[in-house]
């Protein structure tokens, strides 16, 4: 009884350690206004992407990024801790065109520019995500919900908004649609070290 006390303490004591060391968040966070701060990193899951935040009453107030006309966007990514429990790379970045935040509706996007797998300090890097070819976002304002989650395990979700001209050409494949989409092309042939 007693030992199994003090394993359980113990356990939640290392928990806490853990949670504690393993952060990053991309800016601006669903749901919060101006800089990311450690307290509005969450643990994205297939189950869970945006992890605990409440999409609904979040979505539509959240500052939004603005997609190019050729599907991409930055966002800049923080890290609170160094080493790749603070990393930057991000392992998963998914995109749910809705807006609801419900785990059926995301689809895989993809990295253009990745970030740092183990940061040597606490700082900002940007990061590049291309949105599937053709997708239109239908979330208020044109809206999509991106979820990302980095090497550590950590991250969060971030509102991008595509304008009535970017949405068309995703859709049409203007000139500059189709350009963007070879330049993805080629980065997802390079073979991976
Ligand atoms: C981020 O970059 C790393 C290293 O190149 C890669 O292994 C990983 O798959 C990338 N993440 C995504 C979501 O493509």
């Amino acid at each position: 009884m007693l030992f199994s006390k003090t394993l359980l303490t113990f356990t939640a004591i290392l928990g806490a350690a853990l949670q504690a060391h393993a952060h990053a968040a991309v800016s601006p966070v669903l749901g919060v206004s101006g800089t990311a701060a450690r307290s509005d990193v969450q643990r994205p899951s297939n189950q869970k992407p945006c992890g605990k935040m409440d999409v609904a009453s979040a979505f539509d107030s959240s500052d939004a990024i603005p997609v190019a006309s050729d599907g991409t966007f930055t966002a800049m990514i923080t890290n609170f801790n160094k080493g790749v429990d603070g990393s930057r790379q991000v392992a998963q970045v998914m995109v749910d065109p809705k807006g609801t935040g419900d785990k059926s509706s995301f689809v895989a996007a993809t990295m253009v520019a990745n970030g740092t797998k183990s940061p040597k300090s606490v700082d900002s890097e940007q990061l590049t995500v291309q949105l599937p070819a053709g997708m239109s976002c239908s979330g208020t304002g044109g809206k999509c919900l991106v979820s990302f989650k980095t090497a550590g395990g950590f991250g969060n979700c971030v509102v991008v908004q595509q304008s009535a001209d970017g949405a068309a050409a995703a859709a049409g494949g203007s000139g500059k649609a189709a350009a963007g989409r070879r330049r993805a092309f080629r980065f997802a042939r390079v073979p991976v070290a």
